[in-house]
């Protein structure tokens, strides 16, 4: 099939190398002409693992093309995916502009029939909208051309985004169209393998189970961290409670590692979206209100604990920090929402002098921080253990996972580790003469 896809960050340009790998021919549009160039030489501009393969292999065998141009390519294409941000405004709504901008775009360049297919996270509506605009466009231009919009929202997640698009637990698409739900089910057809998993539904139910979803899991990582937070007060351990209520298989395993709360480019963003979308219709989401609240309560646990630890050496002024980790979770050089900002905020304001080390975030947390005196960020994963007091780690990257102990011992100035992700075990740490705290545990007898 002949697919144009609009936007190349994350979702778009992961939809289009795995919808090219199956055959398609596929071409994605960018407004920004660098991006192209080094698209069409293979060179990917995210740090997404197996995408740069994906997308140099469909390019070379002809399957993938890039250009700035949207009527590019429209031209040949029966399908015409919105894959552009939707980045919060202050007030937590959704900016549109970027995708209403691209349907006005493919309302000033349609030629034939096109289904265009809205992949961005849009709330409540927006298919409507983008079907009026497309629809002020082609009568602008006096053309009377039939056109489907239908929602298709992608639940992929960063670091794991080809696996996901290859074996999606469920494909969702919204349309009232008959036709057109046949048409995207043969389109997914080999990803999802069985059709029971391309779930057809109206526009607004689709784009309403994208924001249900993340602010489910959100409210599910929410309330794991109150529960961790009451567990470090009676006593328990968070780590055999999540056991204790996985096994539960109405409750699951996944989405209750507690932490620092989620951070990344959805969660935040899509559960403060749909509080401003229920406001709006004069509703009080009080559940997803607290959800929020404790998220960003939570982000802070780690830096009040360093500065409660320090409190007695008369503070954290002064003193300074080993950092592991900076991107939002592992596997991603995503550092937006990240809780390792907050703790950098947090410490730097505080007096605190940062070392911080990430496998790939660092650019872009150099990039972030410039000006900040305070922080520096290294290459090197023990390099950060030169002359710091204490060391905490906020990412789960795996090579934080297992590291060398008594190499951490032996450099710190005190032994001391502060654990935002739960990765290592209290009674070993307490065995090699290392003080620990993480989230949600007592400290071993
Ligand atoms: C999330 C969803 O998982 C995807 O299904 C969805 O498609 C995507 O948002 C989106 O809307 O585009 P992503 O933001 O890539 O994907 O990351 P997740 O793996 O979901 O993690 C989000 C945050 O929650 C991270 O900060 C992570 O560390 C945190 N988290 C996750 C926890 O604190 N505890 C957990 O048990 C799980």
């Amino acid at each position: 099939m002949n697919l144009c896809i609009v936007g190349t960050g994350y979702v778009g340009l992961v939809s289009a190398a795995c919808f090219a790998e199956m055959g398609n021919d596929v071409c994605c549009v960018d407004v920004n002409p660098t991006i192209v160039e080094n698209l069409r030489q293979g060179k990917v501009h995210i740090y997404e693992p197996g995408l740069d393969e994906l997308v140099k292999r469909n390019v070379a065998e002809g399957r993938l093309r890039f250009t700035t141009k949207v009527a590019e390519g429209m031209e040949n294409a029966l399908f015409v995916f919105i894959t552009v941000g939707t980045p919060p405004r202050e007030d937590g709504s959704c900016d549109l502009s970027f995708v209403y901008q691209v349907a006005r775009d493919i309302g000033a360049n349609m030629k034939d029939y096109k289904i265009v297919v809205d992949k961005s996270t849009v709330p409540v509506g927006t298919a409507d909208e983008v079907r009026k605009l497309i629809g002020e466009e082609l009568k602008k231009r006096g053309e009377l051309i039939e056109f489907d919009v239908v929602s298709n929202p992608e639940f992929l997640k960063e670091g794991d985004a080809i696996n996901d698009f290859f074996k999606p637990d469920r494909v969702v698409v919204g349309t009232d169209n008959v036709r057109t739900g046949e048409l995207l089910k043969a389109l997914y057809a080999p990803y999802a393998r069985s059709r029971e998993k391309v779930i057809v539904m109206g526009v607004r139910s689709a784009e309403m189970t994208k924001y249900a979803a993340n602010c489910m899991l959100a409210t599910k990582i929410s309330f794991i961290n109150e529960v961790a937070n009451i567990c470090e007060k009676v006593g328990a351990d968070v780590r055999d409670v999540r056991m204790g209520i996985g096994s539960d298989h109405r409750i699951g395993y996944q989405f209750i590692y507690p932490g620092l709360g989620y951070g990344g480019s959805c969660f935040p963003k899509d559960v403060k979206a749909l509080i401003d979308t229920a406001r709006k219709i004069g509703f009080e989401p009080e559940l997803l209100a607290a959800v929020d609240e404790v998220n960003k309560r939570q982000k802070h646990v780690l830096s009040k604990r360093i500065m409660e630890y320090f409190a007695p050496q008369g503070g954290v002024k002064g003193k300074t920090l080993a950092l592991w980790g900076l991107a939002f979770k592992a596997n991603t050089d995503d550092v937006r929402d990240a809780s390792s900002f907050e703790l950098i905020r947090d410490l730097t304001d505080a007096g605190m002098r940062i070392v911080a080390f990430d496998p790939v975030a660092g650019p872009n947390t150099r990039e972030h921080f410039k000006g900040n005196e305070l922080l520096t960020v290294v290459d090197e994963q023990y390099a950060v253990l030169d002359k710091a007091d204490c060391l905490a780690v906020v990412t789960e990257w795996n090579q934080f996972r297992n590291p060398d102990f008594s190499r951490i011992k032996k450099t710190l100035k005190a032994p001391i580790i502060f654990d935002g992700r739960n990765l290592y075990s209290p009674q070993l740490l307490a065995d090699l003469g290392l003080a620990y705290f993480c989230i949600g545990r007592p400290a071993p007898k």
